[in-house]
């Protein structure tokens, strides 16, 4: 029987068609930890996109395999909480950053990373989840932690057809939030409804104004933009509205008065899903398996792709010509 397995191995140091490599690794090849996975899915986040293309400083070592997320069935385990057969999902951490990845048939990693997957979930449906999902439990957490009530008004999702803004507008308006999308691809407006956004703004028709506070519009926002966008929310959220600042697809800049904190009271909230505390995740995978659930997970779903699909499947996102969440099968180049 063979006993080495797929893997993509991304040189940080190298740009162009040598930075990634399709390889064959074993056992030997994996780094220390705790609980050895057969890996069944992972998925593309952006960060991932990033670290293959080399378009942002991401990886941490190098060379290493790319993944930051993973599904699957474990192989072995020397810690008590995990035994062969058991079910397990790792995202962030360090996966796919300093420790090699979901892009591979197997990983190795400290037991401290591992989540059972919660009853009900499978290693498919977390993978749709993945990052973005986690992260989606992160800005709810975040929104009622902070006092974000529906009744304070629509809350603008920006990017909403990318991975986090999609599995974001579902879970928001499950929860009973009015939610409003800004996309560059208007024509997803029907898709973007039918998860749930009562309704769409075009990113290109916006017109944002440059006063220290224009007329309230949002109860609050999520974003992944940054830049120019995310200075616009802080001049349209209405009176202690929350506005979660999550990524930079559209710059890392953020230019603000102080008008908006000091007259309106909103505040802005960050989230860090690679770097969210250990215990906290197991509880916000298990709320995404039951009271939290994503209705859409289905239709959020948009392509899947093999481990050689990857760099063209990166240049796609990063170029903002995806939508909603890419699988990954690490096993199906074999
Ligand atoms: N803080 C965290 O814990 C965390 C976790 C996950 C992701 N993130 C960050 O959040 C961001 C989105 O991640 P994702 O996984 O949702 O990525 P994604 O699936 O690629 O979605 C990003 C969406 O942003 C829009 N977009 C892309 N490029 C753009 C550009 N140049 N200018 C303006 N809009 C652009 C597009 O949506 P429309 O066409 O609909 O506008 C795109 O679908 C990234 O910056 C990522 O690093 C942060």
């Amino acid at each position: 029987m063979d006993a080495t397995f797929p893997a993509l191995l991304i040189r940080d140091q190298v740009q162009g068609s040598e930075r990634v490599d399709f390889i064959r690794m074993d056992e030997a090849d994996l780094m220390p930890g705790d609980v050895e996975v057969a890996v069944h899915y992972s998925s593309l986040n952006y960060k991932d996109a990033l670290g293959i293309t080399g378009s942002g400083r991401v990886l941490r070592r190098s060379p290493i395999v790319g993944g930051i997320d993973a599904a699957g069935e474990v192989i072995a385990s020397s810690d008590t909480r995990f035994k062969p057969g058991d079910p397990v999902l790792v995202t962030g951490a360090g996966l796919g950053e300093y420790h090699h990845g979901g892009f591979a048939g197997r990983i190795r990693v400290p037991a401290d990373w591992v989540v059972p997957l919660p009853a009900g979930m499978d290693c498919r449906q977390a993978m749709i989840l993945g990052t973005a999902g986690l992260t989606t439990a992160l800005i709810l957490k975040r929104f009622q932690e902070n006092q974000q009530l529906p009744e304070m008004g629509p809350i603008l999702v920006t990017g909403a057809s990318g991975g986090v803004g999609a599995l974001t507008i579902s879970l928001l308006a499950a929860q009973g939030y009015e939610v409003v999308g800004l996309t560059g691809k208007p024509e997803m407006a029907p898709w973007l409804r039918s998860l749930g956004a009562s309704e769409v703004l075009d990113r290109h028709g916006l017109s944002m104004g440059f006063r220290p506070l224009e007329t309230a519009r949002w109860g609050g926002a999520v974003d992944v933009l940054g830049g120019e966008v995310l200075g616009w929310l802080a001049r349209t959220v209405d009176d202690w509205g929350n506005i979660v600042v999550v990524g930079l697809a559209g710059g890392a800049d953020l230019r603000t008065t102080v008008m908006p904190f000091i007259l309106r009271g909103v505040s802005l909230l960050g989230v860090t899903s690679a770097n969210c505390p250990l215990p906290m995740r197991g509880p916000l995978w298990e709320r995404l398996g039951s009271d939290w659930a994503i209705p859409h997970l289905d239709s959020i779903l948009s392509e899947e792709a093999t481990l050689s699909q990857l760099p063209e499947f990166s240049r796609r996102m990063l170029a903002g010509r995806t939508w909603g969440r890419i699988l990954v099968n690490p096993r199906a180049d074999t």
